[in-house]
């Protein structure tokens, strides 16, 4: 499939969750809250069989698993242990004209011309100067010993272009550009120009002929000095001249923003994680302003905390110990208020390690199975849900002997690949990819991704990583507190190691939309063949298992039947009655929403027609479109063979 049809592809898909109760955008009627969404009646449904289905797999069907559900706020301590409060931040760059913010090490390298611009000035002064150098006796300026010089630095073998009716233009200075930009500063502070900027900049002219730059032009002014005008013109030049420099071929760039060409700033490292309060700490008008910088979605800009360092400045004037009696609330609260909001479910489970250890009284090796809301301030949602601010995850930490780390990461690898094929999602679609050495967090000794191809390409849903006992360890030497377990085998004390399969619960439910997602072609009303919609889910996962249908909902025996075999099939599954439209409108609504079976309910079951049919109904399959005739009493043993 070519990334032309990828991409129709995925906006049908984003259109089908929203048309059919999958997946909104949050907070939509207030213009949305980006990175972050909501799931309507079928999501839900969804996401509550893959939940479900994960935790059946990996903590009821196993006799060494356990679960737990911890809390989404996290005491700065854990997470300084962890190492998220150092080390979880993403390089963020930003654009110079628009303040678009973009991950660093996910734009892609770049080829092109390269305009280097040294400043701006107003064009209404540029054009006057242009204008009277021919008649330098004439003017005001030219005419001045201290001045010519100057500006014969500027227009001395440069080219410029000015463009009268927008009042804009550029001035290309060839060479000497230092000479040149000194001239410049010169003259701006002799105040020559009404509105000037000496700020560098640079753009790469991304849609322009890649051999050629085109300046002088008047009909086809180069993108990128297009862009350096827009950018002087945000920083107070309504109308500028752009003095520009040298043009530089450029491969292999990321310093452009690949939307517009303009330069991006150098990066900077951004944590992701959400920081938050506790307690009542609004009363305080300080401690309030931080509260504003807080909270905040996407990389914003700090607003200065209160700090240490202003309660110790505080305390210095009162004459007082900050750590012993500083008693100011702006000092007390901060610290013992900060809380996060959990980067990850696995935190948790280390930090309770001793405790479950001890209540389940589990032998090495043994799991914990968690599955919770976790939040990162992603610099760039994107691709739907799959990048999101606010999701779920799935882990397990799997913990053992040293020696068994490497054979577990294999074991649980192949674990978590027959998990996907369980839920529907086809071998070819999934991928291991072995994670490099130098790509690895440094305490792993081996790290598998599990990729899967969605239509914008293919991409993380799961990592399996062994991460040796790095967690346990840290949590031990911050804490002071013991984390180990007693070996009874080596009547040792050890910090098990740990293997663990980390899925996220939103990136798979994507994954199955994607999957699932299919176009056919099925008979009308009037045998026209018309395109049919439909999402093949797994009967396992399908939101709905089966529709109810009354062939005619204005027969009141038909209606009461098909009600009767909705409370029959109501205990084993969730099903749906529907009575509205014809018959065949009725099956592709269920078809669009994935629905794997419906049964109908027609004359033949009230047996007027042939009493050997009595109380028997069709059964539709959604995939092959087959209807077959099975009586009512066998309909849940049939259904629920097929559900599992
Ligand atoms: N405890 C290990 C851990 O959290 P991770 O690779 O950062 O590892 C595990 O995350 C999984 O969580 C990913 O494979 C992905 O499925 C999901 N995930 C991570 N960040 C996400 C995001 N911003 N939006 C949606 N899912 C995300």
């Amino acid at each position: 499939m070519d990334s032309n049809t990828d991409a129709q592809r995925m906006e049908k898909i984003v259109s089908l969750c929203k048309r059919r109760g999958f997946i909104f955008q949050s907070s939509e009627i207030y213009g949305g809250l980006n990175g972050v969404w909501d799931y309507g009646p079928l999501g839900v449904e969804l996401k509550r069989n893959l939940k479900n289905y994960w935790w059946r797999v990996m903590v009821h069907e196993r006799d060494d698993v356990v679960g737990m559900d911890g809390s989404i706020l996290t005491q700065p301590a854990v997470l300084r242990a962890s190492g998220h409060m150092e080390g979880f931040a993403d390089p963020m760059v930003d654009c110079l004209l628009t303040g678009k913010r973009f991950r660093a090490d996910q734009l892609e390298p770049q080829q092109g011309w390269v305009l280097n611009f040294i400043g701006a000035v107003d064009f209404d002064s540029f054009n006057s100067l242009v204008k009277e150098q021919n008649f330098p006796e004439r003017s005001a300026i030219w005419s001045r010993v201290d001045l010519a010089p100057l500006l014969r630095q500027i227009f001395t073998n440069s080219s410029w272009h000015v463009d009268e009716k927008r009042r804009i233009g550029y001035c290309h200075l060839h060479d000497q550009f230092v000479e040149r930009k000194e001239a410049l500063r010169a003259l701006i502070a002799e105040r020559i120009f009404s509105a000037s900027s000496l700020q560098p900049f640079s753009a790469m002219d991304i849609v322009g002929d890649r051999n050629s730059v085109t300046l002088s032009d008047a009909r086809q002014v180069n993108p990128a000095i297009i862009v350096a005008q827009e950018f002087y013109r945000k920083r107070g030049i309504r109308n500028p001249v752009v003095m520009l420099t040298n043009l530089q071929w450029t491969e292999h760039s990321t310093r452009y923003n690949p939307e517009n060409g303009s330069l991006l700033t150098r990066p900077r490292e951004f944590n992701l994680m959400f920081k938050t309060r506790t307690g009542p700490v609004e009363e305080f008008d300080q401690s309030a302003m931080a509260v504003s910088a807080v909270g905040a979605t996407g990389p914003a800009a700090p607003i200065a905390p209160v700090t240490a360092s202003a309660a110790e400045s505080f305390a210095q004037t009162a004459g007082t110990s900050v750590i012993a009696e500083d008693t100011s609330p702006a000092a007390t609260t901060e610290d013992a208020s900060v809380a996060y909001l959990r980067p990850e479910t696995a935190q948790s489970i280390f930090v309770q390690f001793k405790n479950i250890l001890e209540v389940s009284r589990k032998k090495l090796p043994f799991g914990i199975a968690q599955i919770g809301k976790a939040f990162r301030n992603e610099i760039n949602p994107r691709n739907f849900t799959f990048r999101s601010r606010e999701f779920e995850q799935m882990e397990l930490e799997y913990f053992c002997r040293p020696q068994r780390g490497m054979e577990l990461l294999e074991y649980w690898k192949e674990e978590r690949l027959k998990f996907y094929e369980n839920i529907g999602i086809s071998r070819d679609n999934l991928h291991v990819r072995n994670v490099l050495d130098e790509e690895r967090a440094f305490y792993s000794k081996g790290t598998y991704d599990i990729e899967y191809d969605f239509p914008f390409g293919r991409q993380e849903l799961e990592g399996v990583a062994y991460r040796t006992n790095y967690d346990l360890k840290q949590h031990q030497d911050q804490s002071k507190k013991s984390l180990e377990y007693f070996d009874e085998e080596s009547k040792e004390r050890i910090i098990p190691h740990v293997v663990e399969p980390s899925a996220g619960v939103d990136r798979t439910v994507l994954a199955l939309i994607c999957e699932a997602y299919a176009e056919d072609e099925a008979p009308d009303e009037k045998g026209n063949m018309e395109t049919r919609t439909l999402l093949r889910f797994h009967p396992r996962m399908a939101p709905i298992k089966c529709a109810v249908f009354p062939l005619l909902k204005n027969k009141e025996p038909l209606v009461a039947k098909a009600k009767e075999i909705v409370n029959l099939l109501r205990p084993h599954m969730f099903v749906f009655y529907d009575e509205a439209g014809a018959i065949g409108r009725r099956y592709r609504r269920q078809d669009e929403i994935g629905t794997p079976f419906c049964v109908t309910v027609d004359f033949e079951t009230l047996g007027e027609k042939n009493p050997a049919l009595r109380e028997t109904v069709t059964l539709r399959d959604r995939d092959s479109m087959q209807q077959e005739r099975v009586a009512i009493r066998e309909l849940v043993n049939i259904l629920t063979s097929r559900l599992h």
